[in-house]
């Protein structure tokens, strides 16, 4: 609401004197200055805004990654690393995509890059997909298996705080990357598998056992069961590192995620558990 001394002045001073005269008054009287024109948005600008606005399906769709359309992943992503989005950290995914077809792939990580804006985005694929590598996304080329690349990754970059397996979908080679990469994982971070329905197809190097103990799925049911190991009855089992660090997993169609984390709540008193030493029919209560 103007002050009322400016009301007066308006009605009464305003009209005895020339208008040039007048905004010279209004100078002085300190009246706001006019407001300037504010400069247009460049194109880049525009569309990193419009990039940061979109949830990770509408950037999916954008980048044309197969997460979403082939696959329903993305809101799974979008709940399960929404609270990384505004984190600087480092994502690491195995397979940048594209196979061995020339400066064919990388749709994932220009993804990661948008939905993540702060956040250094790392690919590793078995073929040089060196062409992706822009601001904030490195390529590194070398096999999910290898330790020694695996290791210079996290040399370079930092223990990943997210980890996506979408590299061979070979039970063996997952299983193998688990076991060298969840170690390295940060000690909070999430760990995903994509496309774990190979597990039941031999000519990925799964079984149609279901109970086979070396595919992808029986990994994933081996870690539900390491996330109670506090209750194991055996006195003498030695838990492995994912049955201590395992917080949770989270399985969807053909998607898990795991969760790194401490799991040692403890359970107190466990009826039963046998002494180091009882033969398995000897065991007290
Ligand atoms: C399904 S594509 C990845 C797609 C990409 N992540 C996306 O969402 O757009 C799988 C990629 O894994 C790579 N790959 C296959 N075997 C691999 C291995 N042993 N180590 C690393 N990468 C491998 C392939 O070259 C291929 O580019």
């Amino acid at each position: 609401m103007p002050h009322p001394l400016r009301t007066l002045a308006v009605r009464v001073v305003k009209p005895l004197v020339p208008e040039s005269l007048w905004r010279r008054l209004r100078g002085l009287a300190g009246a706001a200055p006019a407001p300037q024109p504010v400069a247009p948005l460049s194109p880049a600008e525009q569309r990193r805004r419009r990039l940061q606005a979109m949830d990770l399906t509408e950037l999916a769709q954008e980048f044309r990654t197969d997460k979403w359309g082939r696959h329903f992943y993305t809101p799974h992503y979008q709940r399960h690393l929404e609270h990384l989005r505004d984190e600087r950290f480092t994502l690491l995914e195995i397979g940048i995509g594209g196979y061995a077809r020339e400066k064919q792939g990388g749709r994932s990580l220009r993804m990661w890059k948008h939905f993540f804006p702060r956040a250094q985005i790392v690919g590793l694929d078995i073929e040089d997909k060196s062409f992706v590598e822009a601001p904030r996304i490195k390529a590194y080329q070398g096999s999910q298996t290898d330790r020694e690349v695996l290791e210079r990754i996290v040399a370079e970059n930092g223990r990943p705080q997210v980890v996506i397996d979408d590299g061979s979908h070979r039970p063996e080679h997952i299983r193998e990357t688990f076991r060298v990469l969840f170690p390295m994982l940060a000690d909070d971070g999430v760990y995903a598998i994509e496309d774990t329905q190979t597990s039941y197809w031999p000519t990925w190097g799964g079984s149609e056992d279901r109970q086979d103990p070396t595919t992808t799925m029986a990994l994933v049911k081996d870690l539900l069961d390491g996330l109670n190991y506090e209750e194991f009855l055996d006195a003498d089992y030695e838990p492995t590192y994912s049955d201590r660090h395992v917080v949770a997993v989270h399985a969807y169609h053909n998607l898990i995620f795991i969760e790194k984390g401490l799991n040692n709540e403890g359970g107190g008193p466990t009826p039963g558990r046998k002494k180091a030493g009882d033969t398995a029919h000897g065991a007290s209560a």
